[in-house]
């Protein structure tokens, strides 16, 4: 089987991701609200100013709080549910990509964008996160398919950030006055 052309994973690295998903998600729907939870406290406790970019709550509370606020509650679930449905797509590549790049425009479309400066430390910290999580050796092929995955997604949002910063330019050009270029 080839690779998958959107995040070059092998057959074997989506099984992978797979099997070490259901063990994070569990098996009931409590398990997967407090997976939910976990991963996001996780990631605004490991991910640099990522509390700052929220509106919607208070990112900077304490836990406790924290997960008394309906708010952070709701976006526990939005981000667990995304990557649910990531996993669900893995063989389907352009379903995938859509998924992917729609998941990406409205995190580097935000203003300021959401981009490279926090995607980028999520896939290089979120090793720690599953072999926690997991229990398993941080040299293991679980942990190696998903650094694998988060940084083709970090590509995603690389190509993002390169097109939005064209638009960006394109736009400056045509609003400069005639004489910027002389
Ligand atoms: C795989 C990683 C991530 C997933 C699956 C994810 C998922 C989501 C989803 C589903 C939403 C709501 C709908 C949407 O706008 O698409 C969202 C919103 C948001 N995400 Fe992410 N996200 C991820 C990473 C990040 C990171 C690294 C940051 C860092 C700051 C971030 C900050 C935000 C913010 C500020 C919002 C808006 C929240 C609101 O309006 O209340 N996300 N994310």
């Amino acid at each position: 089987m080839s690779d998958c052309p959107v995040t070059g994973l092998t057959y074997l690295e989506k099984r992978d991701l797979e099997s070490s998903w259901r063990k994070l998600i569990g098996t009931t729907p409590r398990e997967f609200k407090n997976a939910g939870i976990n991963l996001v406290l996780w990631m605004f406790d490991n991910i640099p100013n990522m509390r700052g970019r929220f509106t919607k709550f208070q990112a900077n509370n304490t836990r406790s709080n924290l997960v008394a606020d309906e708010m952070f509650l709701a976006h526990t679930q939005s981000v667990i549910l995304a990557i649910d449905s990531i996993i669900k797509m893995l063989d389907n590549p352009s379903k995938l990509k859509v998924k992917l790049q729609s998941l990406v425009k409205s995190h580097v479309g935000q203003t300021p964008p959401i981009g490279s400066e926090y995607f980028e430390p999520f896939a290089a910290r979120f090793h720690v996160f599953l072999v926690a999580a997991l229990g398993v050796p941080e040299d293991s092929d679980e942990v190696a398919a998903w650094t694998k995955f988060l940084y083709a997604l970090c590509s995603l949002v690389k190509v993002e950030e390169d097109a939005q910063r064209k638009v960006a330019k394109a736009t400056a050009q045509q609003g400069a006055p005639c004489c910027w270029i002389l």
